[in-house]
């Protein structure tokens, strides 16, 4: 019996289809996701801060597209291994928490002895973290080599956080009219509205004014 000419294509066609099909399935799929948003829940704890700060680290923050943990040799960037030590020391009047903030917001303010500028500020475009996403940072930065403190309600030079742990349930801790300026008083955080700092809770650090 002899197959018409056009049934023949016509399997062809399908198998053809058939297995190009099959091999596209054997393709590792990979999707391509926009970064993801890590939501801050303003009842995180110290310890749960560690954990997102490492997210963020890894995620949003892109800080290990430069920065490794404990690496060893000619480095072009800082390693973080033991960081928490060193941050205390780096700059005569900053202890951990302040450094560490100068360094994620105005980077180019003290540089690393021995590399060289080029970190960008992490709270402005293109990676721009929130003021509570650098805190989580913060805490995962004093888990190298120390031991974490920083709470949501942590307030530095350049962020004066809200005084009352969180707010209602799914409100954003902050608004962006709640800022204080810098300190420096030459350099105004753009669109800042001074205010009235929160009383400061006790075993948070002093609110500059
Ligand atoms: C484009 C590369 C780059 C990215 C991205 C980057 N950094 Fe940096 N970072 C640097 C460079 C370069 C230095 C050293 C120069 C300086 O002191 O500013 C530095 C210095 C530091 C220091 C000081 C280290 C020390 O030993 O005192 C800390 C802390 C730090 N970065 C944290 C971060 C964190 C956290 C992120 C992500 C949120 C980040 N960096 C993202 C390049 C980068």
């Amino acid at each position: 019996m002899t197959v018409p000419v056009v049934a023949r294509i016509g399997v062809l066609v399908l198998a053809t289809t058939a297995f190009y099909g099959y091999v596209g399935q054997m393709v590792p799929q990979s999707e391509v996701q926009p970064p993801q948003e890590t939501v801050i829940r303003s009842d995180l704890t110290t310890a749960d801060m560690v954990t997102v700060g490492r997210e963020i680290m890894d995620g949003k923050g892109l800080c290990f597209t430069c920065h490794t943990i404990g690496r060893t040799g000619a480095l072009r960037f800082p390693d973080l291994a033991g960081v928490a030590g060193r941050a205390a020391e780096r700059v005569p009047g900053l202890n951990d928490v302040e450094y560490f903030a100068q360094s994620m917001y105005e980077p180019d303010t003290y540089i690393v002895p021995g590399f060289n500028p080029g970190m960008p500020a992490i709270n402005r475009a293109p990676i721009g973290l929130t003021d509570q996403e650098i805190l989580c940072v913060m805490a995962y930065l004093q888990s190298l080599g120390g031991t974490p403190t920083v709470t949501l309600q942590t307030s530095h030079s350049y962020y004066a956080a809200p005084a009352a742990p969180g707010g209602a349930p799914g409100e954003p801790p902050t608004t962006p009219g709640e800022k204080l300026p810098l300190d420096t008083p030459s350099k105004p955080m753009p669109g800042a509205t001074p205010v009235k700092p929160p009383p400061v809770k006790s075993g948070a650090p002093p609110v500059k004014q």
